[in-house]
């Protein structure tokens, strides 16, 4: 079995549970997406909701990526990390007139606009600055993803975006909303996304409504098509950076830009997922009636993925390389959902061995609850335990 290299003689005097980011796999993964997206001019807005922890986001902003924000919290931090505004998009379905006042005190780069009421909310607040907000409409382009249905966002059935139904309805609102500019349109069908063609289905549909504007003479200097773009959790190892080569020559190939129009992306999971794993400790090995359970310190409150959606994450023991045996791998909250794996192959485990739980950089961290009156999981880069 291949493991991946961890500092583990540093994480002996570290307190488990925590994260721990290997900012030589970021710095790859993000050295890749901004030579791939420099090809064709291609804007990358990095989706905070993956992973907000300022040392991630400073290499982030530092890899000159913009920010895709879906909270006044999320602008926030954007810009506490020295993400400049007009890098910064804010979407989201139920925006606060805080938040929408944040994003127009900064003077944002753009609203993703989700509804009709949103659109007149913020021509209102937009108003009584005397500002002029840009939006792109989001529009639900009713393409499914093929990923798990928690994470399906671009079906009719969804709460998200503007229905293409409602698409007239909102041209002829636009022009007596005297605080709004329509820049653009925007898109996200779903996130964890392996298979390309959904992608492709992505820009056939792009393209068609591309010429529903062109028919009523309206010009959108720019398209969003969200993020999505799946991880390998099975192989971290072989896999340790997404083929975004392959995932931005489907736009380049399928959807029509236009000369003057500028394609953005909001990744997430593909530019933070594989450089993190939660580190925790083995508390007990427990013989049950009928298996053998691996009780880790770490529990769904660090973690949440694999009790909220089935999500499977590589599990290894750095401390062991004793014969392979089978675990139910689970955590010390009071609820049998707190359940990271079950019948897992792992190198014989004994207490205080150390676990790592791969690929946990997006969606882990920041998902994590005090449930319990647990303590929030804290996390160690690379650099820092280099040093
Ligand atoms: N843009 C919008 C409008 C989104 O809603 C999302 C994710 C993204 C971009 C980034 O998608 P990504 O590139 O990360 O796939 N907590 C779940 C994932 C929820 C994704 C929500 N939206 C998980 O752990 O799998």
């Amino acid at each position: 079995m291949l493991k991946a290299s961890y500092p583990t003689d540093k994480f002996r005097n570290i307190p488990t549970p925590f994260y721990y980011y290997d900012m030589d796999v970021l710095r790859t993964t993000l050295h890749e997406i901004t030579q791939q997206a420099a090809k064709s001019d291609f804007h990358v807005h990095y989706a905070m909701k993956a992973n907000a922890n300022p040392s991630i986001l400073k290499e982030i902003r530092m890899a000159g990526l913009g920010a895709d924000c879906v909270s006044g919290g999320e602008i926030q931090a954007a810009i506490d990390a020295g993400i400049t505004s007009d890098k910064i998009v804010f979407a989201g379905v139920g925006k606060a007139d805080w938040e929408i006042n944040l994003a127009l005190d900064h003077n944002i780069f753009c609203f993703n606009v989700e509804s009709v009421p949103e659109l007149e909310v913020i021509n209102n607040l937009a108003g009584r600055k005397n500002k002029t907000a840009q939006v792109a409409l989001r529009i639900n382009p009713n393409v499914n993803a093929h990923t798990h249905h928690y994470i399906t966002t671009g079906l009719n059935e969804n709460k998200f975006g503007i229905n293409m139904n409602e698409l007239d309805t909102v041209i002829e609102l636009l022009p007596s909303l005297e605080h709004i500019t329509l820049i653009g349109i925007h898109f996200h069908i779903g996130s964890q996304i392996t298979d390309m063609t959904s992608f492709q289905s992505l820009c056939v549909r792009v393209n068609e409504i591309q010429e529903y504007f062109f028919s009523r003479h309206i010009m959108l200097k720019h398209i969003n098509v969200g993020g999505g773009l799946g991880v390998n959790y099975e192989h971290p190892n072989h896999f340790p950076v997404p083929d975004f080569e392959a995932y931005f020559k489907v736009f380049r190939q399928h959807l029509h830009l236009q000369p003057q129009q500028t394609l953005h992306f909001e990744l997430g999971r593909s530019v933070v997922a594989q450089c993190g794993s939660l580190i925790a400790r083995v508390l007990y090995v427990k013989q049950g009636a009928t298996k053998q359970f691996a009780i880790l310190d770490a529990g769904f409150t660090d973690l949440i993925r694999p009790t909220l959606y089935q999500a499977y994450h590589r599990i290894e023991n750095l401390s062991s390389d004793e014969e392979e045996e089978l675990y139910d791998v689970v955590g010390p909250i009071c609820e049998s959902s707190d359940t990271f794996a079950k019948a897992c192959t792992l190198n014989k485990a004994h207490r205080g061995d150390l676990i790592a739980l791969r690929s946990a950089g997006a969606y882990g961290e920041i998902m994590a609850s005090q449930y319990n009156l647990r303590k929030l999981p804290k996390s160690y880069t690379s650099d820092e335990l280099q040093r």
